[in-house]
């Protein structure tokens, strides 16, 4: 008889978010992870835990480096990976997500890595599958590999989270990238501020543990880290600010203001950066402080360590339910 894997500290079939994770779930997925960057770096970057799983990425809104990034993932753990993007014009109704997830489900797959423009979304979706399900990014909810990834680049370059004074600057309101964040980096004892204009910080903000700032340069003081975010104009109703120049001149990163923080400050962003908009393009061609570039090569050691520890937990399910 096969013998189940064993239990890992990372216990759930899904991973839909990071809120309500603990410091040992999280620390677990980020030690996970850092394994997987060695292999990453060699000559051979495969190896065939995945073997004979399938992974299928459903993609109901535009994405480059993430639908990328789990696709090359799950191909290095010798995976079988399917892309499907869904046209945008069915995203917003409820039964194509829930027809699309059924129709999916009875082909077998063992993980669902979903994107949608809904917040909510993905959650839904995972309730009616069998599989495990990873939340790639739900409207303005979730992104929580975003986060590990963001943590784990964090981690390695400064050897911890705890006590760092970590910025998440721009629009905060429509950002499923900072709500990941805040909720990981809150967990892990880092000091969360918060840099926006008011209309793009939701109401309540100032109760999720972190300090609130109107302006950069107060925010930025002795700052360790400055993560950047991209205006959501996608997600966008009405006018929240009054122009992209005005935006720029006092939300937009560049050295003048990024002078207050640590000499050696971070600068981190998840891409796509609009430059001249919430960056400087200078600032962000910076390779002596933007580690925007190490981001991405830390996202699919980050999804490798999730579909591995999602897919084995499967596994482990299956296998104490047939006994
Ligand atoms: C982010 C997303 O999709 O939420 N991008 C990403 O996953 N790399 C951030 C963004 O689109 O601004």
């Amino acid at each position: 008889m096969a013998t189940s894997p064993k239990k890992s500290p990372y216990s759930h079939r899904h991973l839909l978010g990071i809120e309500g994770l603990s410091v040992q779930e999280i620390s677990y997925l980020l030690e996970k992870s850092d394994e997987y960057v060695g292999q990453n770096r060699r000559a051979d970057k495969k190896n065939d835990t995945l073997h004979g799983r399938t992974i299928i990425n459903l993609f109901f809104e535009d994405s480059t480096r993430t639908r990328t990034s789990f696709e090359l993932a799950g191909k290095r753990l010798s995976a079988d990976v399917i892309n499907m993007s869904v046209g945008s014009s069915s995203v917003n109704k409820g039964e194509t997500l829930i027809d699309t997830a059924s129709t999916l489900n009875a082909m077998h797959p063992d993980v669902l890595v979903v994107r949608a423009g809904l917040s909510g979304a993905v959650q839904l979706l995972a309730e009616k599958v069998n599989c495990a399900v990873i939340n790639a990014g739900d409207g303005s909810h979730e992104h929580p590999t975003q986060a590990l990834l963001d943590a784990l680049t964090i981690q390695r370059r400064r050897g911890k989270l705890q006590g760092l004074k970590i910025a998440i600057c721009g629009d905060i309101l429509h950002s499923r990238v900072a709500r990941s964040n805040i909720y990981l980096l809150v967990t892990m004892g880092a000091q969360v501020r918060l840099v926006a204009p008011m209309t793009l910080l939701p109401s309540g903000a100032e109760n999720w543990g972190v300090e609130v700032f109107h302006d950069m340069k107060a925010g930025l003081k002795n700052c360790d880290i400055v993560m950047m975010l991209r205006l959501q104009n996608e997600r966008m109703q009405g006018n929240y600010f009054p122009s992209i120049r005005e935006y720029f001149h006092f939300f937009g990163l560049d050295y003048e203001k990024l002078s207050v923080a640590k000499p050696d400050a971070l600068i981190m962003h998840p891409g796509p950066a609009n430059r001249g908009v919430e960056i400087d393009s200078e600032v962000a061609d910076d390779y002596s402080r933007s580690v925007i570039r190490e981001q991405v090569e830390m996202g699919v050691a980050v999804r490798m360590a999730c579909l591995d520890i999602l897919s084995h937990n499967l596994q482990r399910e299956m296998q104490e339910a047939a006994k």
